[in-house]
């Protein structure tokens, strides 16, 4: 495993420094969602990677509460025994009866509680409406109505403010849900949520507007080696490229050099995530490579987990095809080698002929025998339980992608979060993700979206949105988000057909980029982590924090808003590579000459260098506070 080192906060390549003082020696802060230990989509990747920082905050006096799934547990969870007195009784009170007190002592800390969701917000209404002496904070990751909305043919943009949101949530059955959630975030001492889009979303749909906005950030590993990322890189692509040979067994008739590895992560919401228009343009891509007879091969995984029954036959026996034969050659090589040292060892050089014997052609034979397949390599890797209703498989059938010889691009759908574990493609996330070339991520509903941020920290490129928190995030951050591997589409004022050209047209671009150009745009995204470390975001978090307890307990606590409007902030200037006439640098990829091709030599740490030099500007960024809030969206044209 590499080094990994972690960052102080003055070492954020020129981001602001945090040096808030706020006693919290007497506070007290719970933190309850439904997806702490508990793997659904983001919120669990949120609260995970979120826990060191705020434990250096609040120490022992930190706690996540969460639901008890017994598997997550034992997983996940180190059985201690509370140190605090206070919470000790207070959880054997609950043991014994049924959960039935709320955390009682004698001398009350001052008790902070964060809510996520409303599937939490219950607690925090219950406080309030007990007048409990407990500050509180409601943040949203979505809103339930916004979500329902989106994935139906609503224009939903254009009509943020224009929706009689009673009857639409109780049309879509979800009246009491919605009114949990509308509770919570009225009646929270301080109500945050992700981004500035899903602040508007929320004034208009929950009647609040956000009183901070906290950006989810991550965890970022720097790597003692500078590239170390790359190495990593093609690393994780060795391992992909095994499990391409198995599915791909009979029909290995592209070149893997030339193959990329585009990918789309997430909950299985089929439209919102954009799952709809990356297979739309992947038709579409397969049809431009195929005109231009280009040799590249492009491979889109489609990680989304739906309802199945296992792993399918056909695709496990691609692997054991493709074992077998590696076994074959393995033991072919053996007998070659220990006949080649026999013959060199009687100072003779070998008889070619006799070096490989009956046995071994049987044997190899056999093992490319069981190679022959009747039918195409599969699209999805598992037995889904709705076939034929299920969309990304009832796309695929309409638009022809079906794995044969002639497509430039084939598709694998695996219905089930990666894990290390499977017998199929034995990766976690993370490596799967560093293996891959491009994330493609063209939510039309996302009010933040991680799977690009991640791809951002492991220096992949990725294509999000301006309906994503993050898209709209780096498009303020970042004065040329493309000629950092951060490609942002236009699906706030396009049509859904024009958007669906941007994005072909990005992933026909990206398929024409050299190795060495690859590598070169790798690096740059790479630098982009400090933005999206915790160590820099998680400020937002301890300002709303701050804010409750000064609003719940102002005689003890006092909150001070920074000087929003004058703070110094930072945004990443254009890199110092890119060539400054706009025809050379169109959609601002590094492109290379012909001889530079497939050449992955070249001076990295010069190129790396003229950029950090160029990168140490500050420049203008939203406050402490948190970014200023618009609260009218321009003309959005989100045509469904
Ligand atoms: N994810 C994962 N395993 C996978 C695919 C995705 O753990 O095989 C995680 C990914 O790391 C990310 C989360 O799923 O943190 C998806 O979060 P995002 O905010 O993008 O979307 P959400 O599903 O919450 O709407
Ligand atoms: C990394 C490695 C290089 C390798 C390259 C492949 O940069 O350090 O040795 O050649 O990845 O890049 P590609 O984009 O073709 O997967
Ligand atoms: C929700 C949103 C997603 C966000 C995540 C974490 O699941 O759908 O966009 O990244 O929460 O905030």
């Amino acid at each position: 495993m590499p080094l990994a080192r972690s960052l102080s906060i003055t070492s954020l390549s020129g981001l602001e420094e945090w040096d808030e003082e706020f006693d919290l020696e007497d506070a007290v802060l719970f933190e309850i969602a439904w997806e702490v230990a508990n793997k659904v989509g983001g919120i669990y990747t949120v609260i995970q990677t979120k826990a060191r920082l705020t434990a250096e905050e609040w120490g022992e006096n930190y706690f996540l509460v969460g639901p008890y799934v017994e598997s997550n547990v034992r997983t996940q969870v180190e059985l201690i025994e509370p140190t605090n007195p206070a919470l000790k009784r207070a959880i054997d009170k609950m043991n014994s009866s049924g959960c039935k007190y709320a955390a009682q002592c004698e001398e009350p800390p001052h008790i902070l509680a964060h809510f996520h969701e409303w599937l939490a917000g219950l607690g925090l209404a219950l406080c309030r409406q007990r007048q409990l002496p407990v500050a509180t904070i409601f943040t949203t990751h979505a809103t339930l109505l916004g979500r329902y909305l989106c994935a139906g043919s609503v224009d939903f943009y254009n009509n943020l403010a224009d929706f009689n949101v009673d009857k639409e949530a109780g049309d879509r059955q979800i009246y009491h849900r919605y009114c949990l959630e509308r509770t919570a975030a009225r009646c929270a001492h301080v109500f945050t949520t992700v981004s500035q889009i899903t602040a508007v979303e929320a004034e208009h749909l929950l009647k609040r507007k956000p009183d901070i906005i906290t950006p989810n950030g991550l965890n970022v590993k720097k790597f003692s080696a500078m590239h170390e990322f790359q190495n990593l890189h093609a690393q994780s692509k060795n391992r992909i490229q095994e499990f391409i040979r198995g599915h791909f067994y009979g029909h290995l008739d592209f070149n893997l050099d030339k193959c990329l590895f585009l990918f789309i992560a997430g909950r299985y919401e089929f439209s919102n995530k954009g799952a709809d228009i990356f297979l739309e343009a992947l038709a579409r891509l397969n049809y431009l490579l195929r005109v231009n007879h280009s040799d590249v091969t492009v491979v889109a995984f489609f990680i989304m987990p739906a309802r199945t029954n296992n792993f399918n036959v056909e695709t496990l026996k691609g692997q054991a095809v493709r074992k077998q034969l590696w076994d074959t050659a393995q033991t072919v090589k053996e007998r070659f080698g220990k006949k080649l040292y026999e013959s060199l060892l009687v100072g003779q050089l070998p008889d070619v002929s006799k070096m490989l014997s009956k046995d071994d052609f049987t044997m190899m034979k056999r093992a490319i025998f069981a190679t022959q397949r009747q039918c195409q390599p599969p699209i999805c890797t598992h037995n889904m339980l709705e076939d034929s209703n299920d969309p990304i498989l009832t796309c695929i059938r309409r638009i022809g992608l079906f794995n044969s010889s002639a497509d430039r691009v084939k598709v694998i759908f695996h219905p089930e979060f990666l894990s290390s574990t499977s017998p199929l493609l034995p990766m976690d996330y993370e490596e799967f993700v560093r293996g891959c070339h491009l994330g493609v991520f063209p939510s039309y509903y996302e009010p933040w979206g991680y799977t690009p941020a991640e791809c951002t920290v492991m220096g992949i490129p990725s294509i999000s949105t301006n309906l994503s928190g993050f898209g709209c995030f780096m498009e303020e951050h970042i004065a040329d988000p493309s000629a950092y591997g951060i490609y942002i589409l236009d699906r706030r004022y396009r049509g859904v057909d024009e958007s669906c050209n941007q994005l072909t047209s990005y992933l026909f671009q990206f398929c024409q980029q050299s190795r060495r150009a690859r590598i070169i745009q790798r690096n740059r995204t790479e630098r982009l982590s400090d933005l999206l470390d915790w160590r820099y975001l998680g400020r937002y978090y301890i300002s709303a924090r701050h804010m409750a307890l000064a609003k719940a307990f102002p005689d003890t606590y006092f909150y001070q808003p920074h000087d929003s409007d004058t703070a110094q902030g930072f945004r990443y200037p254009r890199p110092a590579s890119v060539p400054p006439s706009p025809s050379l640098s169109r959609h601002s990829s590094p492109r290379q000459s012909e001889a530079e091709e497939d050449d992955d030599r070249y001076d990295e740490d010069a190129e790396a260098e003229k950029d950090r030099l160029n990168i140490r500007q500050p420049l203008t960024l939203p406050s402490k506070k948190g970014p200023a809030l618009p609260y009218t969206l321009p003309g959005a044209n989100g045509e469904k």
